[in-house]
């Protein structure tokens, strides 16, 4: 995926690891997270700048910084709070920033495939994620849906696959603020 940008947010940044990667390659991050540990765990680490914010605190005199990419790693698991933050994400982006988002492929729902909420599971994370809230399911129309009811133009579709398994690994959007 091509997004060329200096200024990146990294939204639900947990312990900071993507936050420090994207740092590593000379970009500016700031990583956000309402869980204090998790901050204070990414702030021991360092490589970039982290505070704890609720997305439902997001607004532009919380975040008075612009960034050019808003970047969602399997952090968007609420209902309002994520329709805030498809609501809030352009007030904090540049003219024509990206609003970049990987989550768990919808196709992991066989038997219940519509939108609702789900028992919660940080299965494939690691141990510092404890206690896993409950989380949003969105199949794939209603993730379309949501960018297009935002305003974003959906400029790349992504759907990586495990090359051990076959099997889709995730799903990877990302929307343009329309100009
Ligand atoms: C599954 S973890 C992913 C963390 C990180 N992005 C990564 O790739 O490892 C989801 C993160 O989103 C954060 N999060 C979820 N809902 C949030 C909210 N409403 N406000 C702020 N952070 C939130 C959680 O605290 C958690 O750290």
């Amino acid at each position: 995926m091509s997004v060329s940008t200096k200024k990146i947010l990294d939204m639900g940044c947990g312990e900071g690891w993507l936050a420090r990667e994207l740092s590593i390659l000379g970009l500016s991050v700031t990583g956000l997270d309402v869980i204090p540990g998790l901050v204070q765990e990414a702030k021991k680490f360092g490589g970039a700048e982290f505070q704890v914010l609720a997305y439902e605190e997001i607004s532009d005199s919380t975040i008075t910084e612009r960034f050019g990419a808003v970047v969602c790693n399997f952090s968007l698991l609420g209902k309002e709070s994520v329709e805030h933050i498809f609501k809030v994400a352009p007030t904090i982006l540049e003219a024509d920033g990206y609003l970049i988002v990987q989550t768990l492929h919808p196709s992991i729902e066989q038997h219940n495939y519509k939108d609702g909420w789900r028992e919660g599971s940080w299965v494939g994370f690691n141990s510092e994620f404890c206690d896993p809230p409950p989380w949003y399911f969105r199949t794939t129309e209603s993730w379309f849906e949501l960018f297009h009811m935002s305003s974003y133009k959906l400029i790349q579709f992504k759907e990586p696959i495990n090359p051990k398994t076959g099997k889709v690994a995730s799903l990877i959007m990302v929307g343009k603020v329309s100009s």
